[in-house]
């Protein structure tokens, strides 16, 4: 049987990361919560339907501090704005802020975004802590220490490196998450385990209808696998050049299909499913065995994904061209060249791109 909590560490150029997953990684926690939070005062940012669900869960943590300031944020892509950081830097001062006082997110990657970006500027900088409330706030947003709030012109546009002290992920917390949140985190997950962890692969395959079902505890081994997945690319590449760019599996497509369909109809991992699938049909002109590919396709279609609606091939493309992680060299695409083992590719002629486009929008399963 799997331990109920798993500890990682995160080393980053500014020390380290202490990341503690498990049913009830809150309670094994607290201790060094308090430590970290004893005679400070606490920030604790969070929006409104995180705190009526689960707010009593922070009850061990918070109790530590020597002053608790409770502050909302408004849920979701809403709070990552620059105006909303205004208000909450202008909130913390007014309440006491000074630079030795911490801040803890309690959300999901909207939250942790938002408020690791304001306490990486808040002061030039305090100390926080993370408790993502989503699964793909638990092993992706929250590990890596990127944080930052959208322009109108780009989502996450304006941001710095503010890595937290620690992020507790406790999969009790998961349990309140609609099905189709819980699918989108599961999607970050295959294609962490699909390029770099292939027996974390298999434990999905396995356990997919417990996964599923938000069970506390199959969970543990699946969040504490994708995050050290995570977390090994991170450490050898901190501020994103080529190894980091390894998560971007299924983000080419997966961006442009967001951004053509106005960022409602799918969430951003079933649009990563999408981005997979597609990145497939690439990967196998270079090489990639069928059956791996197969595979993968045969996971997905278990995801029960919102099928797609009628999409312009030269439309997305001009969106991929334009994708702010497509740098001025042009289009990189992230494949896997075996399952295990991902390249980074940066001649696809448009033409192939838009071939293959044709053939997957008219079946996005196929071959
Ligand atoms: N910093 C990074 O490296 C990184 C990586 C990936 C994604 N992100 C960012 O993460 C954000 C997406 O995160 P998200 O998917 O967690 O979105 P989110 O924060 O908007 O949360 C999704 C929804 O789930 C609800 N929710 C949260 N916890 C819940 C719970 N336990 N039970 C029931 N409902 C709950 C929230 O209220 C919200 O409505 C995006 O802004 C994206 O840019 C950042
Ligand atoms: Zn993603």
């Amino acid at each position: 049987m799997s331990p109920a909590i798993e500890r990682q560490t995160l080393p980053h150029p500014r020390g380290a990361t202490d990341i503690v997953i498990g049913v009830d990684a809150i309670g094994a926690a607290a201790e060094s919560f308090a430590a970290w939070a004893a005679g400070r005062t606490l920030f604790v940012l969070s929006p409104a339907p995180v705190r009526r669900l689960h707010g009593p869960s922070l009850a061990p943590l918070i109790a530590a501090a020597e002053r608790r300031v409770e502050i909302e944020v408004p849920d979701g892509e809403a709070a990552k704005t620059v105006g909303e950081c205004h208000r909450l830097w202008e909130a913390m001062l007014e309440r006491g802020g000074k630079r030795d006082s911490r801040l803890l997110t309690f959300g999901g990657g909207t939250t942790g975004d938002v408020g690791g970006f304001v306490a990486g500027c808040f002061l030039r900088g305090i100390s926080y802590v993370q408790v993502p409330t989503t699964l793909l706030a638990q092993v992706d947003a929250a590990i890596g220490g990127k944080t930052g709030v959208d322009l109108e012109g780009g989502k996450n546009t304006v941001g710095l490196f503010h890595h937290p002290a620690m992020v507790i992920s406790d999969t009790r917390l998961l349990a309140t998450l609609p099905p189709a949140e819980l699918r989108s985190g599961l999607v970050e997950v295959v294609k962490m385990a699909f390029l770099l962890d292939p027996p974390l692969l298999e434990r999905v395959e396995a356990t997919l209808p417990a996964l599923l079902a938000a069970d506390a505890r199959a969970l543990v081994p699946v969040v504490a696998g994708a995050c050290a997945a995570k977390c090994r690319v991170v450490a050898a590449d901190p501020e994103e050049g080529d190894r980091r760019r390894l998560l971007n599996f299924g983000h080419t497509l997966g961006h442009a299909l967001e951004a053509a369909l106005g960022y409602r109809h799918l969430r951003h991992g079933e649009a990563v499913a999408y981005g997979l699938l597609f990145a497939l049909r690439l990967a196998r002109a270079r090489g990639l065995e069928a059956a791996a590919a197969a595979r993968l396709r045969a996971l997905l279609a278990r995801f029960d994904l919102p099928p797609l609606p009628a999409l312009e091939p030269r439309r997305l493309y001009d969106l991929m061209r334009r994708d702010k992680k497509a740098r001025e060299a042009g289009m990189v695409w992230v494949l896997p060249a075996t399952l295990g083992r991902g390249v980074m590719v940066g001649d696809v002629r448009r033409r192939e791109v838009l071939a293959a486009l044709d053939a997957f929008l008219a079946d996005p399963f196929g071959e």
